[in-house]
């Protein structure tokens, strides 16, 4: 068994605070990704499983084992960094062998530990080149290959893939995928890209200022988001967070009135100030009735057009239609939105969602697991 487990850790760097009631329950073999803008506690979190960090309070588990002051090389994991840091005179195959020499194990044993991360990683082709002689994608795979041969029971990937270009990335988001299903062992993949996080991992926890602001499935996360921090963060462009108050069954912005379900809410959803969110691909850009808007600006991606939208007190809201639809550049149009697929969230900083618990019908396609 490797689970891993965070039980009420705090890490302070001095006064500051880098990490708070951090609490998480990783799986035996789950693909957990560590999400979150720069300076958010990510790498710490990984670098205090690594044993390069230590927690000021809390518990570290592995398995069974509380592994807090235990040493980096007893710990039983191995650790992918962003830069691949290769020896440059030693060959991949060499390069790849090093971990296991440097723990005295040689002859067969070796050998046969490195053709099998190789074989896994498509490097046997490789073995003898030098890595200067190899594209960034290979790279990388040499540097997993050293973490591979270790057969540890938890991986952690810190950014592995950001030295490398958007065509190789998405071809290593793959390959990371495939892995994980062939090996089976818990990874703990630490990442500021969404994409990465959505497509590969089985759960995503969301950090902002040294906390985790949800732990969930990329399904529950982009569906069912937590508060207005990871509602924000979440889909390319995010979520439309517009300023209104609740008055009845209708959302009251700038003197215009949207229906919405209030039993689709929590009780204490109360009349007054709230925060309404809708997913771009809600938002119906048509005339007449709705929400007066003029068009800003039209954005084609050649499969579909992102709209920027402003609306009477000047928020910019954005919408996704499809590339074929014309709108002009200050063109008064009228907005319609899904009842089933608004968001309400309490009207503070980062306010909670108030919404019950159901899917919305605002449900993307996952990977399956
Ligand atoms: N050794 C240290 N001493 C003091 N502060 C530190 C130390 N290490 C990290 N910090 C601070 O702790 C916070 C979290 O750092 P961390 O490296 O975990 O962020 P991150 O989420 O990995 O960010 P990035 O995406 O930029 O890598 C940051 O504000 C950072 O400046
Ligand atoms: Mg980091």
């Amino acid at each position: 068994m490797a689970n891993v487990i965070f039980k009420d850790v705090h890490k302070r760097f001095g006064s500051f605070v880098a990490l708070e009631k951090l609490d998480l329950d990783i799986h035996d073999g789950e693909f957990v990704a560590l999400l979150g803008p720069s300076g958010c506690g990510k790498s710490t979190t990984l670098r205090m499983l690594a044993g390069l960090e230590f927690p000021t309070s809390g518990e570290i588990r592995i398995g069974d084992r509380v592994i807090n002051d235990l040493a980096p090389g007893k710990r039983d994991i191995a650790m992918v960094f962003q830069s691949y840091a290769l020896y440059p005179h030693m060959t991949v195959g060499e390069n790849i062998a090093y971990p296991l020499k440097k723990r005295g194990i040689k002859g067969k044993a070796r050998a046969e530990a490195v053709q099998k991360a190789a074989e896994l990683l498509q490097l046997e082709a490789l073995l003898d080149r030098k890595p200067k002689q190899l594209s960034g994608g290979q790279q990388q795979r040499v540097a997993l290959g050293r973490a591979l041969v270790r057969d540890p029971q938890v991986f952690l990937l810190d950014e592995p893939l950001s030295n490398l270009d958007a065509k190789l990335r998405s071809y290593m988001r793959a390959e990371l995928i495939e892995l994980h299903a062939r090996l089976g062992k818990t990874m703990v993949y630490v990442t500021h890209d969404q994409l990465e996080a959505m497509t590969m991992a089985n759960r995503i926890a969301v950090m902002h200022g040294g906390r985790v602001q949800q732990f969930d499935t990329p399904d529950a996360i982009y569906n069912r988001p937590a508060n207005r921090f990871v509602a924000g963060f979440i889909g390319t462009p995010p979520m439309n967070q517009i300023d209104g108050t609740a008055e009845g069954d209708h959302i009251v912005i700038s003197g215009h009135r949207i229906p919405f379900n209030r039993a689709d809410f929590v009780d204490s959803l109360a009349d007054g100030p709230v925060v309404l969110g809708v997913r771009p691909e809600f938002v119906a850009i048509g005339s007449g009735d709705g929400l007066p808007a003029t068009v800003r600006l039209a954005e084609n991606t050649g499969h579909e057009t992102i709209v920027t939208l402003e609306l009477p007190d000047q928020t910019r809201i954005s919408a996704r239609v499809e590339a074929a639809r014309k709108l002009d550049v200050g063109q008064k149009v009228a907005l319609r939105f899904d009842p089933a697929a608004i968001h309400l969230f309490e009207a503070s900083e980062n306010g909670t969602r108030l919404n019950l618990d159901e899917t919305p019908a605002a449900v993307i396609p996952m990977r399956a697991k």
